[in-house]
């Protein structure tokens, strides 16, 4: 890779040319492939990718699924759901689509598999590299990967000398304990460089430049401490509900579909120190920093630093809308959290003191995603005699979603004769800056991934940590004494439950 830093211009980026590296050939091969996901995300994203020159034109896809298809059948419906405006990109790109029936428990049928992927190899000339994308439900990704190894077909430099890579979907598993079993799986059969754990949030064009924000620039980290920051906040607010995934959501949650990845990693973004090099293993080695000093849950006094919560029947953008109890697939007497509210410490130098506010949950009234970092009070106000109320703080925003920004709020002089502040904003638009297109997330993890940088993915041991700090509080929420008590109903299209909103004031305007 090479920094393209001779330009003179100021206007143009410095960058790090991906685009003009020469992806290698491949093939990938979805498991899971009739789910959501593969319909929703990776199918449009690769189709994305293509009609824009940005895939190897060696590349093939096979779709993996229980579901009887054949290659006519999986393209008609991929083509279904990505509804692509030119048929004659969509027929091109399907002559590199291909299905293939499978049980995930059978080994001759991931036996079969292994001479119907080298017939592929051979016709669109992949070398042999592969990508096995687990795309199935969390409790498959452990069978599907031992299948995989005991086909023969994880065996980096097999006999087509070509590389063998494996992609797995959050959760890594449902605890500490599931997600070690599942990674010594995953060891059996591959090796640490060959494993890539998604987490699609590290691939937001704006989370990434997080990391440029804080350490590109020499202004903001000399104030980026508890001697400046009154509270930082971290904010996923949806509106959607469960919508089909009622299976997946009953067994999961809030906690574990939202904290133990995205907003465990924006909190780490927020709160590490500067890597000495943006390095894979650099960066991941300060998120993991980070996930050690956390503050461990305190169960005793959990009414302070955890607020849960489930939708009842509301309105969302004047419609109605069932209560999570009632919908499709989810048991009536769920104690499923589908809001969380947390307050979180970072234990060391830099923060100690400074409450982290992490805030997420489905069937709120928009989705936002967003990380405030709240300054605090200037340490004198010689305005205090002239103004009976309290300045307003300057307020760092970075937004993710659904505005890609930067805002800094900061007082001003209102225009006149008399003594007035008024709250201004300094205000970035990510999106000023487009002028090449941006990458959704999942065809960033896909390129990445194919390209072998592991820098955007999870590393076991950040998975442990996270594990490890979550569990109690998993605890709290699955298997403590008055678990109903401890679930706060909160209407649909409200912003939670009533016991978090003198949280949920400092966070959402
Ligand atoms: C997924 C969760 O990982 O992230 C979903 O499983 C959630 O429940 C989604 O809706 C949110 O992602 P995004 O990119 O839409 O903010």
């Amino acid at each position: 890779m090479k920094i393209a830093n001779e330009n003179q211009d100021k206007e143009r980026p410095l960058c790090v040319n991906l685009t003009n590296t020469p992806l290698p050939p491949c093939t990938i091969v979805i498991f899971g492939a009739s789910g959501d996901l593969t319909a929703r995300k990776l199918i449009p994203a690769l189709f994305h990718l293509f009609c824009n020159d940005g895939l190897p034109q060696q590349v093939a896809i096979v779709g993996c699924a229980r579901t009887v298809l054949d290659d006519h059948g999986f393209r008609k419906k991929m083509q279904e759901s990505v509804q692509p405006e030119s048929a004659a990109k969509w027929a091109a790109f399907a002559t590199h689509l291909y299905y293939r029936q499978i049980t995930y428990d059978s080994t001759a049928k991931f036996e079969e598999l292994r001479p119907s992927l080298h017939q592929i190899d051979i016709q669109h000339q992949t070398g042999g590299n592969r990508i096995f994308y687990l795309a199935t439900p969390p409790t498959l990704h452990p069978i599907v990967a031992a299948m995989i190894g005991k086909a023969g077909l994880a065996t980096e430099q097999n006999h087509h000398n070509g590389w063998a890579r494996i992609v797995v979907e959050k959760p890594f598993g449902s605890n500490l304990k599931t997600a070690m079993e599942l990674d010594a799986t995953l060891h059996e059969h591959f090796t640490e460089q060959q494993i890539f754990r998604i987490d699609h949030y590290l691939a937001k064009e704006t989370v990434q430049n997080i990391l440029m924000l804080r350490f590109a620039n020499a202004i903001f980290e000399p104030l980026w401490n508890r001697n400046y920051i009154d509270y930082v906040g971290i904010v996923a607010s949806e509106k959607l509900g469960v919508e089909h995934r009622a299976g997946f959501y009953e067994q999961t949650g809030v906690l574990r579909d939202m904290f133990q990845n995205h907003m465990q990693q924006l909190l780490a973004l927020t709160a590490m120190e500067a890597p000495s090099l943006f390095e894979a293993d650099r960066v991941r080695d300060e998120k993991i920093k980070v996930f050690r000093s956390l503050k461990p849950f305190d169960r005793e006094n959990s009414g302070d630093n955890l607020i849960l919560g489930q939708y009842r029947a509301g309105s969302i953008d004047g419609g109605n809308v069932v209560g999570y109890r009632d919908e499709n697939g989810v048991n009536p007497d769920s104690l499923t959290p589908t809001f969380a509210m947390m307050r979180v410490f970072v234990d060391n130098w830099r923060w100690r003191h400074v409450p982290f506010y992490m805030v997420s949950g489905k069937r709120l009234p928009r989705k936002e995603t967003k990380i405030i970092i709240q300054f605090k009070e200037v340490p004198h106000s010689m305005f205090s005699s002239l103004l009976d109320e309290r300045i307003d703080t300057n307020r760092l925003t970075l937004g993710i979603y659904p505005v890609d920004e930067i805002k800094l709020t900061f007082q001003t002089k209102t225009p006149g004769p008399s003594i007035c502040l008024q709250p201004a904003t300094l205000d970035f638009k990510y999106q000023q800056l487009a002028n090449t297109p941006t990458l959704d997330a999942y065809e960033k993890v896909l390129l990445d991934c194919m390209m072998g940088d592991q820098t955007l993915f999870w590393r076991q041991d950040g998975v442990e940590q996270c594990w490890k700090f979550l569990n109690p509080v998993l605890d709290e929420c699955e298997i403590c004494e008055g678990q109903a008590g401890k679930l706060h109903p909160y209407g649909a299209g409200t912003w939670g439950p009533e016991a978090a909103q003198k949280w949920m004031r400092l966070l959402v305007d």
